[in-house]
Formats: C-alpha cells, sequence, structure tokens
C-alpha cells in the first residue's frame, strides 16, 4: 500500500527538504505538501515537475482554520487516511529576529509566533487526527503484539530552545515559549490519540542547528551547522525507529532524550 505523508510548512527549508526526501524514499509513496502561497513556491513547484502524480500542493496557513479544514477534507475525499503528518512550519519571531530582552517583546509578536508554531500544529491534530487513526501503520517500527501496534506518527518539529531544562542564555521569549507550550500539546496529544485500538504516534523533534532562513542571522559561528537534507535523513531515520512506546517524547535528531 503506498505510503499517504503531508508535509505542512513546506515551501523552504525543513519542510521542502523533507517533501524531497519522502519522494525519494518510495517509488509510489503520495506526498502531501501544504504551504500558505503554492502559487510562489517555486522549488515545490520544480519539485511538482519531476513529481506530477506523488508530489501535491495545497494552500495551507497554519493560522487559518478554514485552510486547515478545508485540506482535511480534501485528503478525506481523495485518501481516506494519513500515514505520517509533519508540521514544520515555524518562525523566530515576526521581526525574523528573537527578542535579546524584555523591551523588544510585545503582545503582536507573541501572538503571531504563537499561532504560527503552537496552536496551528495543535489545530491540525485536531482536523487531521481522524485521518491519522485510519493510518496503515506503514511508518515507524510496529510492536509484535497486534494490541500495542501504531496507524500513524504525528511530528511536531520542536527545538532545543524550547527545553525549559537546557535554558541557560535566555532572550527568544516568543521562540522558547511557543515551542515549550508545542512540547505540551505533544505530550497531550499522545495521551489522547494513543488510547484505543488505533493510536498515534506523536512525538517533538529538534532537528539540530539547521542552515536554512530561519537560522541564518544566527548560524555564522555554529560549528555543527547542519545542511536541511543532512538534518532530515536524521530525522527521518528517527521517524523510521519510532515505537508506540516513544509516544510523547522529545528527541533529537540523533534520537537523544531531550528534557522538557
Ligand atoms: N533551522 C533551524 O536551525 C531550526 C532549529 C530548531 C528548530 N527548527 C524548527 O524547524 C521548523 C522549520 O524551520 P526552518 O528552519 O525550515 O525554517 P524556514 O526555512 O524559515 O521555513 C519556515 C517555513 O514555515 C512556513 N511558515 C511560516 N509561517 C507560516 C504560516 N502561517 N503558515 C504556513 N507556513 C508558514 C514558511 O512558509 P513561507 O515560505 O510561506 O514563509 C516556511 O516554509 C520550524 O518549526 C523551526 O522552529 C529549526
Amino acid at each position: 500500500m503506498a505510503s499517504i505523508s503531508l508535509i505542512q510548512g513546506a515551501s523552504r527549508g525543513i519542510g521542502l527538504e523533507f517533501c524531497r526526501h519522502l519522494l525519494r524514499k518510495s517509488s509510489d509513496g503520495i506526498v502531501i505538501a501544504t504551504c500558505r502561497s503554492p502559487d510562489s513556491a517555486s522549488h515545490l513547484k520544480d519539485l511538482q515537475k519531476s513529481h506530477h502524480e506523488r508530489l501535491q500542493l495545497c494552500q495551507l496557513d497554519v493560522q487559518n482554520e478554514s485552510h486547515i479544514q478545508n485540506v482535511a477534507k480534501y485528503v478525506n475525499e481523495q485518501f481516506g487516511r494519513l500515514d505520517l503528518l509533519v508540521n514544520t512550519a515555524g518562525m523566530l519571531h515576526p521581526s525574523g529576529r528573537g527578542e535579546t530582552s524584555l523591551k523588544d517583546v510585545s503582545f503582536e509578536g507573541l501572538k503571531t509566533t504563537f499561532e504560527t508554531n503552537t496552536f496551528g500544529p495543535l489545530m491540525m491534530a485536531k482536523y487531521f487526527s481522524p485521518l491519522l487513526i485510519k493510518g496503515s501503520g506503514c511508518f515507524g517500527q510496529q510492536a509484535v503484539e497486534v494490541k500495542n501496534r501504531h496507524a500513524a506518527i504525528l511530528v511536531n518539529m520542536s527545538a532545543k530552545v524550547g527545553s525549559i531544562t537546557e535554558n541557560k542564555l535566555g532572550g527568544w521569549y516568543s521562540y522558547r515559549m511557543s515551542k515549550v507550550a508545542l512540547n505540551m500539546a505533544t505530550r497531550n496529544l499522545s495521551i489522547e490519540l494513543g488510547r484505543g485500538r488505533n493510536r498515534v504516534i506523536c512525538v517533538a523533534l529538534h532537528p539540530g542547528t539547521v542552515d536554512t532562513d530561519l537560522s541564518r542571522p544566527y548560524n555564522t559561528n555554529i560549528i555543527k551547522l547542519f545542511s536541511a537534507e543532512y538534518s532530515v535523513n536524521c530525522l527521518m531515520a528517527v521517524i523510521d525507529s519510532l515505537k508506540i512506546e516513544d509516544s510523547g517524547q522529545f528527541l533529537t535528531y540523533d534520537r537523544t532524550q531531550m528534557p522538557f
């Protein structure tokens, strides 16, 4: 059975690389790539030229509930299930730079960052969970016991800076807080979607520091700066290794468990 994956926030960076990786990974898997402006997503449109049948582009601004509903309805009508959902859309701050101190904090910055990084992924889970529980279980490692098998995997792209334990530097109020709350949402989802016969593995993943538009203002002196391709290779290896008992965890690209 061909896999059905949805990458939310696929126009650039890590999300775009997930699409490339999944199209390479199998010759028949379907990838639904969502982004705010499909018409101007030139990299996705180029990718679609060589994978016309298997890459579907849908408009989805993760701050817009009716966009989320519409895409969920479309996926239901076309496929009736979803095997993998990766929420990658994210922002440091609408200004492109995290707050360095309290003077930079604004309601508007907090609101937009939370809507994109936290509320959006949770609303995605709300509308796509009925499709995830019908998943074919083709990603991750299935348990031997039938009662512990999983139907699908939901990934929320988190960040190490969303670990309260690891926070020794401060700053980046909006981004850090939005990822802490995303981690809590992921744990909650693992509990709610871990009940019943059709379980969904839910994890928060840290991709490493990756050379993308998001990290560019800060990544000049980073020793371990990953390409998006390297990061996604590692993240997919983690996803492929997931078992039901991993659900609710916050894991890094090398499968280290991050403290919350
Ligand atoms: N890069 C890193 O070092 C790093 C480290 C830790 C965690 N992360 C996390 O990894 C994820 C991906 O980041 P990235 O580095 O790939 O960033 P990026 O290259 O800046 O890409 C961000 C993506 O989010 C999309 N997006 C932003 N707001 C959106 C909205 N309202 N609706 C739909 N899509 C929206 C952007 O779409 P548009 O093209 O429409 O703007 C773009 O596709 C984020 O969640 C980030 O927090 C990244």
